[in-house]
């Protein structure tokens, strides 16, 4: 079955031809980085715009990418939410005209799902049950996986998401925007030992999170010690993301022993961070747990994760109806 994936829920505008929710025929991604840039972050009017401009053609990329005609697809799925409102809403009308169009069946997919499902796109997807570790720029949260369609939320952050905690640093020590992976080529030169912030564990047995207390701990460090940080910013954002990389590492593996599960999945784009690859590769390995991270292109904001899910939903009997509206934030199943 071939579905074309659509997805346009922030600052990508991306097109995507999947096979049977496991074979890339093509995926594209027109990203807006350089639009936002100088705002320090997404601004929901021009990113709406920027989608209107680039969905046509992004479409059109992806299925002759593909080597499959139009009329070869068997459905659309595009993302439903959560999301910027405005940009959920370009993807969104686009997919359902273009299926009714064609006289196809089309699916609205949770984005957060799509990035959890992006790991049986590559050829070692975990068995289930698993345990997932999704990390963006919107959400940071836990899922225990049964199905291609059943993930049961164990925990998620209570403020900031982790992702946005790497942005919000990086627009302290002015390093530009998005400030992941800035960050994570910048910390290779520092020593993550120097400068050391608190580590938010919260209560043990709880899988939830809060960022909020780092970032303001390094935005007090940089006050402090405003003179000497020029020479600094590279053990700041050491120490910073050392921080959030054990408690990410700490809670999943918690998290998967609790459940007597021996499969943890990385998702999100911050799952692209290669500090964090590292130490769940490592810190699970030693737990006799395997550990499924997709490639850079599929942790971030991509459509292929779109059409997977898409296909397992159609599977499931989830189809969507042209009543059908979009939604903002998060809610799962
Ligand atoms: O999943 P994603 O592409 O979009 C959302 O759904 O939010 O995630 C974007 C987030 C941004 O906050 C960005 O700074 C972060 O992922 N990110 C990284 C890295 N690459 C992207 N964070 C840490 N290290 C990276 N290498
Ligand atoms: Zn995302």
């Amino acid at each position: 079955m071939i579905i074309l994936g659509i997805e346009t829920s922030c600052d990508d505008t991306a097109a995507a031809v999947v096979a049977d929710g496991k074979v890339v025929l093509s995926s594209v991604v027109s990203s807006q980085i350089g639009i936002h840039h100088p705002y320090g972050g997404v601004v929901p009017e021009l990113a709406s715009r920027k989608h209107i401009e680039a969905i046509a053609p992004m479409v059109n990329a992806a299925v002759s990418a593909s080597g499959i005609d139009a009329e070869q697809l068997d459905a659309v799925a595009v993302t439903r939410g959560p999301g910027l409102v405005g940009a959920l809403l370009v993807g969104f009308c686009f997919a359902k005209a273009y299926a009714y169009m064609r006289s196809l069946p089309w699916i609205g997919v949770n984005h957060l799902e799509g990035h959890i499902i992006s790991v049986f796109l590559e050829p070692d997807p975990p068995p289930f049950p698993f345990v997932a570790l999704l990390v963006s720029g919107g959400h940071t949260s836990i899922y225990h996986v049964t199905s291609y369609t059943t993930m049961e939320l164990l925990g998620q952050t209570r403020d900031d998401a982790a992702g946005e905690a790497f942005d919000k640093v990086a627009k302290m020590l002015d390093l530009g925007y998005p400030g992941g992976a800035v960050i994570d080529r910048m910390a290779k030169q520092g020593d993550p030992g120097r400068i050391v912030f608190p580590r938010p564990f919260l209560e043990k047995s709880v899988y939830d999170f809060s960022f909020s207390g780092l970032k303001t701990a390094v935005k007090r460090y940089i006050q402090i010690h405003r003179d000497k940080c020029a020479g600094r910013i590279p053990d700041i954002v050491a120490g910073f993301q050392e921080a959030v990389v054990d408690v990410l590492s700490h809670k999943v593996i918690h998290a998967a022993m609790a459940r007597d599960c021996n499969h943890v999945a990385l998702v999100g784009g911050v799952a692209a961070n290669s500090r964090l690859r590292e130490k769940v590769r490592h810190d699970a390995g030693l737990e006799g747990m395997t550990v499924h991270i997709p490639s850079i292109e599929l942790c971030s904001d991509n459509a292929a994760m779109i059409a997977a899910m898409g296909y397992h939903c159609l599977i499931a009997g989830k189809v969507s109806g042209l009543g059908d509206d979009v939604f903002s934030r998060a809610r799962m199943g």
